[in-house]
């Protein structure tokens, strides 16, 4: 579904679209057939021809200057559409608040996607572990509830280009070929899906009162693994048996402990997906899962990602 009751298609704004994620949802939403514009901060301008504009100019989005910082820009920018998208990085999450209110302030909006784009805030289970990651998501989610804003929240869990190109093996950057660490008893089951794939499902919600005020968490079936069903799917791609090395809890718990940063970061996330289960532990209603809604989304599975590794 991707046009309102009158059979329009909403005016999308992205945020961040000079980003990765971001870059995928402006292209997404052309795609669909929505009018997007792109807010870009003003040093990107001043270089028109950039890899990071030059595939939103050519996909066919308005380019807007502007930033999180100067509020009259994103007032501007709010009032020329209906749906409001933001893919900043997590770090930056509490910035999204003058977005917020330029866009209660406008009062136009039908819909806010929020920066989340991860594990579902409220789900995860590592305290503090985490340093305010999830707890700035959730003080976001706490304001534009407050607020009134009609939202959707996109828990996507892992994009496949974080964690799975080494195959879960923090510090490489492909996969083992003779070795992998199992991190706990290596049958929990954590969530991968590219990144594309998670820009069409979210562009799929905007105009789906289904959607509306909801969470969509994506759990595609082929995309749920444990860390040894990873190891087999790899095994029979390479043809060869890996020598597997299991990490316990505790000796997770004391890696995380003692790594440097951003090292300590990939562990935690580890801990949290494939120990604790944080993506997969608690039953989710089919009517708020991506590819229960939209069947006709054609996602990559990760043995078709594992494929290109090979
Ligand atoms: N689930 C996962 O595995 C996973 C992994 C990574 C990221 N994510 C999520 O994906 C989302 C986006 O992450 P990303 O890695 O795609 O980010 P990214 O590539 O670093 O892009 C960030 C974007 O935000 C823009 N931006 C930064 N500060 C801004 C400001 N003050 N005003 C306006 N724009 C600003 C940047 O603009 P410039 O180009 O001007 O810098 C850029 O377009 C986040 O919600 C993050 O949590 C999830």
């Amino acid at each position: 579904m991707s046009e309102d009751a009158a059979g329009t298609r909403s005016r999308v704004l992205v945020v961040g679209a000079t980003g990765r994620l971001g870059g995928s949802l402006a292209r997404a939403s052309l795609a669909a057939g929505h009018p997007t514009v792109a807010l870009v901060r003003p040093h990107h301008l001043a270089r028109p021809d950039s890899p990071s504009q030059r595939p939103l100019v050519a996909a066919g989005a308005t380019l807007v200057e502007g930033s999180l910082e100067d509020y009259q820009s994103l007032l501007k920018a709010v009032r020329q559409v209906d749906v409001v998208i933001c893919a900043v990085p997590t770090k930056q999450a509490l910035e999204q608040k003058p977005l917020i209110r330029a866009i209660k302030e406008a009062g136009c909006v039908k819909r806010f996607i929020p920066a989340e784009f991860g594990a579902d805030p409220t789900k995860v289970q590592i305290g503090d572990m985490a340093y305010d990651f999830y707890e700035k998501k959730i003080e976001i989610r706490h304001l534009i509830e407050t607020e009134g804003i009609p939202h959707t929240y996109i828990c996507c869990n892992f994009f496949m280009r974080y964690l799975l190109p080494s195959l879960v093996q923090p510090g490489l950057n492909a996969p083992p070929r003779d070795e992998m660490k199992i991190f706990g008893e290596g049958n929990t089951k954590g969530v991968f899906v590219k990144e594309g794939d998670v820009a069409q499902f979210t562009i799929c919600t905007l105009d789906d009162p289904r959607t509306l005020n909801q969470t969509l968490y994506l759990r595609p079936p082929g995309n749920i693994c444990s860390m040894n069903e990873l190891a087999d799917l790899w095994e029979m791609k390479i043809n060869k048996s890996l020598k597997r090395v299991y990490i316990t809890e505790e000796q997770l718990l004391k890696e995380i402990l003692d790594a440097p940063f951003p090292l300590k970061m990939d562990l935690v996330f580890i801990y949290s997906a494939f120990v604790k289960g944080d993506h997969t532990y608690f039953e989710i209603d089919l009517l708020s899962e991506g590819t229960q809604l939209y069947p006709h989304v054609k996602y990559t599975t990760v043995g078709e990602y594992l494929d290109t590794l090979v």
